[in-house]
C-alpha cells in the first residue's frame, strides 16, 4: 500500500476527530489545516460540518459559501448539499431547496440531496414534489430505510392509513415502527395493535408518539394497558415563570418577536395552524442575543421541572435522554385564530414561554388558554371523548408538559397577537 502523505495523514486526524464528535478539536486543527493546504476542498468541506455539528451555523454557511464560489477548488455536489443542510437548520428553506436543486444537477443520483429536497419541499407544503423526491429515492434504493419512513410518514398526513402501513412496516428508521401502531389502530386493528404494543415495550422503544397511542386507548377504550411514557400525563403539567431577572428581559423578548416579523427566515407550512404564523428551524441555533440568553433560562426550567418530578415513577422521567437537544420555533396567532390539537412525537417534554397574550378586557375566561387531552385528533374515538383541562397562562408564564399529551390553543378575540417560543427537548440518538 502506498504511504499516505504528510497532508493525507493530517486529513484522517481531523476525519477521526469528527467522527469522534469532538467538533472543537476538529476545528482548531482544520484551521490550521486549511490555512496550510488552501486547495483542499475535503478539508474545507469538513471543517464546515464541524462548526455546524458545533452549533456555530454562521461560520458553517460562512465556508459553504466560499467552497461554492471557489475559482480554484472544483465544485462539488457535496459543498452546495451540505449548505442546503445548514439553511434547513435555521429556517432558510427556499435556499436549501436551491441548494439541494444544484447538487441533484451536478449529481443528479445523490441520494441524500433528493431525501434533503423532498424534506424541504414538506416543510413548504409542497407535497407531491416531496413524495416525487422520496419516491425516487425508492426507485435508487427500495430499502432506503429513511425514504420509506418519509413518504409512509407522507400517507400518515392524508390519513391513508392503508398506503402508510405499507411503507413504515418496512422501515427501521426513527419512529417508524411506532407509527406502525399508529396505523393498526387507526385500521381498526384492535388486537393486533395490542400485540404490537407488548412487542414494541420489550424492546423498550419508549417515545411520546408511543405514550399518545396508549393513552388514547386507555382513556377512550378503557383499556387496562400500562403507558411505558407516562400514565398520568395530566398531572405532569407544571406551569412556571420566566422573570426579567431571570435574565430574558423585555427588550430581548421584543427583538426575538422582530426577530419572527422581520421574516428572515421561512414561515413553516402547519396546518394546524389558523390565522397565525409558525417559525421554522431552530431557533435555539441562531447567533442572536436572545436565542443564547432564552436557551440558558429554558435550560433551568427543564431542571427546574425534573427536580419537581423527582419522586415521579413515569417512563420518561425514569428514561430520561441521556444527551438531547432543544429545539425551538415562535407561534405567533392573530384574533380569532388558534392552533389545532397535536403532540410532540419527537420531542420528550414540551414547553411554551407565552411572549404575549390577548389582554384580559373582554377576554373570554379561557381565551387563548392552553387546552390539554388525552383523545388524538385522528384516533378513532368510536364516539367517546377524554377529559380536556383548560391551563391558565399569562405573558412570561411558561408551561411543560409531557410530549405525549395532546393539547391545543382556545381561540380568543382580541387585538393582541398571541405570541409563545415553543420548544422540545429532543432526545438525540
Ligand atoms: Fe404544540
Amino acid at each position: 500500500m502506498p504511504e499516505l502523505s504528510q497532508e493525507d495523514r493530517k486529513f484522517q486526524e481531523i476525519v477521526k476527530l469528527y467522527e469522534q464528535r469532538d467538533y472543537a478539536k476538529a476545528i482548531e486543527i482544520g484551521e490550521e489545516f486549511t490555512k496550510k493546504y488552501s486547495q483542499n476542498g475535503a478539508a474545507w468541506n469538513l471543517l464546515g460540518l464541524s462548526y455546524k455539528a458545533a452549533g456555530n451555523i454562521a461560520q458553517a454557511i460562512r465556508i459553504f459559501e466560499f467552497l461554492i464560489k471557489s475559482k480554484s477548488i472544483p465544485d462539488s455536489a457535496m459543498f452546495h448539499s451540505n449548505l442546503g443542510n445548514t439553511f434547513m437548520l435555521i429556517g432558510r428553506i427556499t435556499e436549501g431547496i436551491s441548494c439541494f436543486r444544484k447538487a441533484i444537477e451536478l449529481e443528479p443520483d445523490m441520494i441524500n440531496a433528493i431525501e434533503a429536497l423532498g424534506l424541504a419541499y414538506l416543510e413548504t407544503d409542497q407535497r407531491e414534489e416531496a413524495a416525487r423526491s422520496f419516491e425516487r429515492v425508492l426507485k435508487l434504493d427500495s430499502n432506503h430505510q429513511r425514504s420509506l419512513y418519509f413518504l409512509g410518514n407522507l400517507y400518515l398526513t392524508e390519513q391513508n392509513w392503508a398506503s402508510a402501513a405499507k411503507y413504515l412496516r418496512k422501515s427501521n428508521f426513527g419512529l417508524s415502527q411506532s407509527h406502525y401502531l399508529e396505523c393498526l389502530l387507526c385500521l381498526g386493528q384492535g388486537k393486533e395493535f395490542l400485540n404490537f404494543y407488548k412487542k414494541l415495550s420489550k424492546r423498550r422503544v419508549i417515545n411520546p408518539l408511543v405514550g399518545g397511542l396508549v393513552a388514547h386507548v386507555q382513556k377512550l377504550y378503557e383499556r387496562d394497558v400500562k403507558n411505558i411514557f407516562c400514565d398520568d400525563a395530566m398531572n405532569h403539567i407544571y406551569v412556571g415563570r420566566i422573570e426579567e431577572e431571570d435574565g430574558f428581559s423585555d427588550k430581548l423578548a421584543n427583538e426575538l418577536i422582530e426577530y419572527h416579523r422581520s421574516n428572515k427566515n421561512d414561515y413553516r407550512s402547519q396546518s394546524l395552524l389558523h390565522n397565525g404564523s409558525q417559525s421554522s428551524g431552530n431557533l435555539f441555533l441562531l447567533d442572536e442575543p436572545f436565542a443564547t440568553k432564552l436557551k440558558f433560562c429554558i435550560e433551568k426550567q427543564v431542571e427546574l421541572y425534573r427536580s419537581k418530578f423527582k419522586d415521579s415513577e413515569q417512563g420518561f422521567l425514569n428514561h430520561w435522554p441521556k444527551s438531547y437537544e432543544l429545539f425551538g420555533w415562535l407561534v405567533s396567532i392573530k384574533s380569532g385564530g388558534n392552533l389545532d390539537a397535536h403532540n410532540h412525537k419527537e420531542g420528550w417534554l414540551s414547553g411554551s414561554f407565552y411572549l404575549s397574550m390577548p389582554r384580559s378586557e373582554g377576554r373570554g375566561e379561557d381565551d387563548g388558554n392552553i387546552a390539554f387531552s388525552y383523545q388524538g385528533p385522528k384516533y378513532p374515538s368510536g364516539g367517546r371523548s377524554s377529559e380536556r383541562r383548560v391551563v391558565d397562562v399569562r405573558p412570561r408564564d411558561i408551561c411543560m408538559f409531557p410530549s405525549s399529551l395532546f393539547h391545543e390553543t382556545v381561540p380568543f378575540k382580541g387585538n393582541e397577537e398571541r405570541i409563545s417560543f415553543a420548544f422540545d427537548v429532543k432526545p438525540i440518538n
